[in-house]
């Protein structure tokens, strides 16, 4: 990685490697105009449409901004339905950058996700892992198993500044192998740990769990859909991997798992998803689901244009000037914010900057959702769209009371090779303007609620009049601004 200083220390900001050479347009509509939008989707930013959108970062998954070479590597595509050479050269990049020969086609990480739990898990087994994430979850519970979450404390401890919060809790783990073995499918490890604000876990956790897994003779799977950024923070923060190039760490780290799989929405800059093992054996197990479920075994519901870019995206995450930027951008705002004394997830992990709703509205019950009200006020304040990921992203418990999130954060991803410095500024500013705000917001309730996946379809109102205030106090503040 190059080091770029600037003459004047204090003018120091992250600097890209890259320079953009397509556009798309923007449009800020008028705080007005976003009041009635995030009306009209129900204050849910997930039914906010684009074109009303400023700053999109609900997410990282499938937006992030491709190469000139994804681009030209999409014209050679091979669509033939069997025997296609771009199917060759994913399985060689594959093997070439994760050092794993053999890969099942999945459309995405989900679809993955669904093919390891129906080959694996029975009703009554149980999944442990570090986190769960969402879709993971559903399909494991789907079968009848259970997921058990053995993150260290530090993983939830907001205040916690460890480099590593998605390590297991070895201890733990070792006692929940002991107490329940017959009845665990697979261990399942989360890297760049999506729900606790991005957090990475170490290689030496990593090494240990398998370790302990194979001795016990249980199967490792590693969710690497957020793989790219753990890998900056092996890097940077793990001083025995230092020296060691990104080849070399991915190639110890995948030989440690039995499966890795990942969404090639988030690693890879493309769209699509991979299921990769060097076991032959799991691979027979697996291999008959993408046929009935995905497609045919060499594009598994994926076009084969994404293949393509997939692979060329795979060496790019060996490039530490690629895969810097988005953990330098997510740092470099967590900094602005943290010293402003806006509470965010600290420190600074992948996928976005997470700020913690609880501490903005510590008055505020869970049941009036304080990570989706601060969703909705920062689509008023500045056009920008996060993703809710507190109580409302949990499902009622089956009593129907509320199963209250354990870290109450609104998202703010950054899409790698998307934004840049300036926008980015723009969204800490705003952020600021929130924060000052904050006794001026109050909470949202359900006008509609789907039974599952209400994160996705619900639809909220505010308790009280709290958005028109916020809407006057914007027109003080910023007079004829957008
Ligand atoms: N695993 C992790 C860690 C993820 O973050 C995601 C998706 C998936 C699996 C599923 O992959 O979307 O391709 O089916 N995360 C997205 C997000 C949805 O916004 O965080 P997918």
């Amino acid at each position: 990685m190059s080091i770029v200083k600037f003459y004047r220390k204090e003018h120091q900001v992250p600097l890209e490697m890259h320079k953009v050479r397509i556009v798309q347009k923007l449009y800020l509509p008028t705080v007005e105009e976003r009041l009635a939008k995030i009306n009209e989707a129900g204050n849910n930013t997930f039914l906010l449409q684009n074109k009303d959108i400023y700053m999109d970062m609900l997410t990282d998954s499938g937006v992030n901004a491709m190469s000139d070479n994804q681009q030209a590597a999409m014209f050679q595509a091979d669509d033939s339905y069997a025997g296609s050479e771009t199917c060759n050269r994913l399985r060689k990049a594959i093997e070439d950058v994760l050092g794993i020969s053999q890969f099942l086609p999945a459309h995405q990480g989900r679809a993955c996700e669904n093919i390891i739990a129906e080959t694996f898990c029975k009703p009554g087994d149980v999944v442990p892992m570090n986190f769960h994430f969402t879709t993971t979850k559903a399909h494991i519970t789907r079968m009848g198993a259970e997921v058990v979450e053995l993150v260290a404390a530090k993983g939830l401890a907001a205040d916690s500044l460890d480099p590593f919060k998605g390590d297991f809790d070895i201890p733990r783990l070792k006692q929940f192998i002991k107490d329940n073995k017959e009845r665990i499918s697979f261990l399942r490890i989360e890297t760049g740990t999506n729900l606790i604000g991005g957090q990475p876990v170490s290689m030496a956790n990593m090494l240990e769990v398998s370790d302990i897994c194979r001795k016990e003779g249980i199967i490792t799977v590693l969710d690497a859909s957020l793989l790219q950024d753990n890998l900056y923070f092996i890097k940077t923060r793990e001083s025995a991997y230092k020296q060691k190039s990104t080849k070399e760490i991915l190639h110890e780290l995948c030989a440690a798992m039995d499966i890795t799989y990942f969404s090639a929405r988030k690693l890879g800059f493309a769209r699509g998803g991979c299921i990769c093992t060097n076991n032959e054996e799991l691979l027979l197990k697996m291999k008959e689901f993408v046929p009935l479920y995905e497609g045919f075994l060499t594009y598994g519901g994926m076009e084969v244009r994404s293949m393509e870019a997939i692979a060329v995206g795979l060496y790019e995450t060996l490039d530490m000037e690629y895969i810097n930027q988005g953990p330098m951008f997510i740092e470099y705002m967590v900094n602005e914010l943290d010293e402003y004394g806006v509470p965010v997830v600290k420190p600074a992990g992948g996928l976005g900057v997470h700020l913690d709703a609880s501490r903005f509205f510590p008055d505020m019950p869970h049941d009036q959702y304080p990570a989706g009200a601060l969703a909705a006020a920062m689509y008023i304040a500045g056009g920008i769209r996060g993703m809710e990921r507190g109580t409302i992203s949990e499902q009622r418990n089956p009593d129907g009371s509320e199963r209250y999130a354990e870290l109450e954060l609104l998202r703010i991803a950054i899409p790698r090779r998307v934004y840049t410095l300036s926008q980015v500024e723009y969204v800490a500013d705003r952020i600021k303007w929130v924060w000052d705000n904050r006794n001026l917001i109050g909470g949202l309730r359900f006008v509609e609620e789907p039974p599952v996946l209400r994160f996705f379809f619900g639809r909220l109102e505010p308790i009280g009049n709290w958005q028109e205030k916020l809407v006057r106090k914007f027109r003080e503040d910023f007079g004829d601004s957008l």
